[in-house]
């Protein structure tokens, strides 16, 4: 099997980016994980690819003072350096031109950290608890030109919880993300994903059954008088 060959984008941690190399490091995932580039020397995620012998680089975004064209033509040189044909962005944190999107697009996929449309952009946990949702969660999509936006492949929802606050429900949708990112890009390098009408169809998986309701409908039923 030749396994698609992937760059992960970071600007930080690198959890998810984390989740995607112990998932190649299966033999028989569809993907195997050529680079890991940042736009930060600084991020975090940089020490753990390179611990585990996954090619690194580093683009600094703040090196290019705004032309974002030429930042993306030296992210292009390093992906094309190392043969990349599919980009997963995981916490990639700066938005791309329109051009680069264009030239990606339908082979580069983000994770969001909740059930989009609802969402979009930053601070989405602090959003979803000041709406008092009572289900969030995360998104794996593909790449368009929108901001958050684009077919959607993978969703996990969790239930949001009395006492919770940002970081609690951070780390609990962040649990998800680990499960549905490494899914979906093996989906994607697998050649499943098709687009119809701005949707995608992922073939040979099984839809989830049954519903998840918060709060439980015993726990809100009125209590009889
Ligand atoms: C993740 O929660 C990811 O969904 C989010 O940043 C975090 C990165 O964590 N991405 C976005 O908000 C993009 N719109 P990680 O570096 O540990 O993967």
């Amino acid at each position: 099997m030749t396994r698609a060959r992937v760059a992960v984008l970071i600007s930080g941690r690198g959890s998810n980016m984390a989740a995607l190399l112990a998932a190649a490091e299966d033999p028989a995932y569809p993907a195997e994980i050529a680079l890991v580039l940042s736009n930060r020397a600084d991020a975090a995620g940089l020490a753990h690819a390179a611990a585990r012998g996954v090619p690194t680089a580093v683009v600094e975004s703040r090196a290019y003072r705004g032309d974002r064209a030429a930042f993306e033509a030296a992210m292009e040189a390093e992906i094309a350096r190392h043969g990349a044909r599919i980009i997963a962005l995981a916490g990639f944190m700066r938005v791309l031109t329109e051009g680069f999107v264009t030239r990606w697009e339908g082979r580069m996929i983000n994770v969001h950290p909740s059930l989009l449309p609802a969402f979009p952009g930053l601070d989405t946990h602090e959003r979803a608890l000041a709406a008092g949702v009572r289900l969030h969660g995360c998104t794996v999509h593909l790449v368009t030109a929108g901001v958050d936006e684009g077919p959607i492949l993978a969703q996990a929802a969790v239930p949001v919880l009395p006492g919770d606050d940002a970081a609690s429900l951070a780390a609990r949708v962040l649990d998800q993300e680990h499960r549905i990112y490494p899914a979906a890009l093996g989906w994607l390098a697998a050649g499943r994903v098709r687009l119809a009408d701005g949707r995608a169809r992922v073939d040979g998986v099984a839809p989830a059954s049954g519903a998840l309701l918060n709060p439980l409908p015993s726990a809100a039923a009125v209590p009889k008088r």
